[in-house]
């Protein structure tokens, strides 16, 4: 009976705590409330510490950003309103909303979401508040000019080469992984835009602890339960994270002393240079823009973004080529008629438009980035609504390209609707797979020429093949990059042998 008592009471002051916060919460935060209540309202109770995170668990994948998302959407449909702890997010897959939100200046720091990465990262350009991100970012696109293509595009030419030689050994009895491509981005990344002219004996090793990296901080991104110092020194993700940030900050310390002993005059090389490699650049605007801790974290984030994006694209696309053989068909035809068999040159980049439309339409069936977020330090005005200030925005990139009022049949694979002859029909922002605005993607132009090139030469030597039938067949997941939850098939098989590999003229 006291028991009985005394449980009853324990369960009575709970409830008292609970309305006491509810108050509080709901006082301090009317602001969001009453604007959330106009604009589809709050479906979901949320609860202290996880908000509404709860629901990502319901949806049945903790760690799905897209799923979560899928699963509001079925219930509740766009715009949505969610809690990331005591974080309010407005979440819309409305093509003019987010063209407005992406360029509004009041709308240029990252989602609070991102806290997570920069506890690790503190410093780097994708993390750091608007104001300090804007020099550095004018500074660093001296290293992204169209005129770089040029030069590196005989390296991306070199580095598919040396890819083909690789998985022609294995004449198609194995599937590659996103692993297998990621490692091929990675190197790519490493030997043209960061500017070493060898691979560094550790270079592997970077790699492996950035990818495992990677998979770990997306483990905790969704998860406001546990805090992040805590995660960071008690979990084991979080363990494992600081372990490999050691390694990879001793291994970047070591690229660094490295470079400086090829360049004992640096500067004077990066006044006379055009087109600075990323590691001269940041070397050169160490002491002035950039300390020792920032330049580590802008060299690992370069690296993350130029590879686990490149890398999951591939995996992705080349499965996409091996379903669909009527469209490999017509890559193959484009790289012979418009090159043969000679080696991919500069000029030949911009004339792959089949290529290039391939590209764009994986990406818009899977965009890599498949939310952006950002918090609002002003209100902003979206026409019919104005979003206070401090609200954190999310816009599923994902959902817009995938709406059928925007894109029909939105789920058939058909790179035809990015044909030039075909630029019209594409209503205005509702393909973002590179972002809009000031804090889109800096590598854009690069990576499309990596891709478009490895993409032409892998299937110029291999007839790709996948066991997939259908797009529906993938189920994906997103915490940092998207992925599917499941190993993709795709296999190489060397073409006839006249056309093999080494028939390829050396540059
Ligand atoms: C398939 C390839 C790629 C895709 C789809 C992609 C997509 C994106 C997106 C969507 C963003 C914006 C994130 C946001 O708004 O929060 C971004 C940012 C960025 N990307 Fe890429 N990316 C790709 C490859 C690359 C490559 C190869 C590099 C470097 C060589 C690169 C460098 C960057 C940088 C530096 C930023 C941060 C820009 C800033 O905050 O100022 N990306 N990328």
């Amino acid at each position: 009976m006291y028991f009985f008592l005394d449980f009853r009471s324990v369960l009575v002051f709970i409830g008292q705590l609970l309305v006491l916060f509810y108050v509080i919460f709901v006082t301090k935060n009317w602001r969001f409330f009453k604007f959330a209540w106009h604009n589809n309202g709050f479906f979901f109770p949320m609860f202290p510490f996880i908000g509404t995170m709860y629901i990502a668990v319901i949806a049945g994948q903790r760690k799905n950003v897209i799923a979560m998302a899928d699963f509001v959407q079925k219930y509740i449909g766009f715009p949505f309103n969610l809690w990331h702890g005591y974080d309010y997010y407005y979440f819309t897959q409305d093509p003019n909303e987010a063209k407005t939100l992406l360029h509004n200046l009041g709308a240029q720091n990252k989602g609070t979401v991102y806290n997570d990465i920069a506890y690790v990262f503190q410093d780097s350009l994708l993390t750091i508040e608007y104001k300090r991100w804007r020099l550095r970012r004018k500074e660093y696109a001296k290293c992204f000019k169209p005129s770089s293509l040029k030069m590196f595009s005989l390296d991306y030419y070199k580095g598919s080469s040396d890819f083909i030689r690789e998985i022609m050994a294995q004449n198609g009895r194995q599937s590659l992984s996103y692993d297998d491509f990621t490692k091929y981005a990675f190197k790519n990344f490493f030997l043209t835009s960061l500017g070493l002219d060898k691979q560094p004996e550790n270079m592997h090793r970077f790699g492996e602890c950035l990818m495992q990296f990677q998979e770990d901080v997306a483990q905790k991104l969704l998860d406001p339960l546990t805090p992040v110092s805590m995660w960071y020194y008690l979990s084991p993700g979080g363990r494992n994270t600081a372990k490999n940030m050691k390694e990879i900050t001793s291994i970047s310390r070591q690229i660094f002393e490295d470079k400086t002993k090829q360049r004992a005059d640096f500067k004077a090389f990066i006044e006379h240079e055009d087109n600075p490699a990323l590691l001269d650049l940041m070397m050169s605007l160490k002491g002035t823009l950039l300390n020792d801790k920032n330049v580590l974290d802008d060299l690992v984030f370069f690296s993350a973004a130029a590879s686990d994006t490149s890398g999951h694209f591939l995996m992705i696309c080349f499965t996409l080529i091996g379903m669909f053989q009527d469209v490999q068909e017509k890559i193959y035809q484009e790289i012979v008629d418009l090159v043969g068999q000679k080696p991919i040159l500069p000029d030949d980049v911009p004339k792959l438009e089949y290529i290039e439309a391939v590209v764009h339409e994986t990406l818009r069936l899977f965009p890599v980035i498949p939310i952006l977020s950002r918090k609002l330090d002003k209100d902003v005005d979206l026409g019919d609504k104005v979003i206070p200030k401090g609200s954190n925005v999310g816009i599923s990139v994902y959902h817009i390209q995938r709406n059928p009022t925007y894109w029909p049949d939105p789920l058939k694979f058909d790179p035809t609707r990015f044909l030039p002859e075909n630029a019209s029909k594409i209503q205005p922002n509702t393909y973002m797979a590179f972002s809009s605005g000031p804090r889109d993607c800096l590598g854009k132009a690069q990576a499309l020429c990596m891709l478009k090139i490895t993409i032409a030469s892998v299937v110029r030597n291999f007839k790709v093949l996948s066991k997939h039938k259908s797009v529906e067949e993938f189920k994906v997941m997103s915490a940092l990059s998207l992925k599917t939850t499941h190993p993709l098939d795709c296999r190489f098989v060397p073409r006839t042998a006249e056309l093999q590999h080494g028939s390829q003229e050396e540059i």
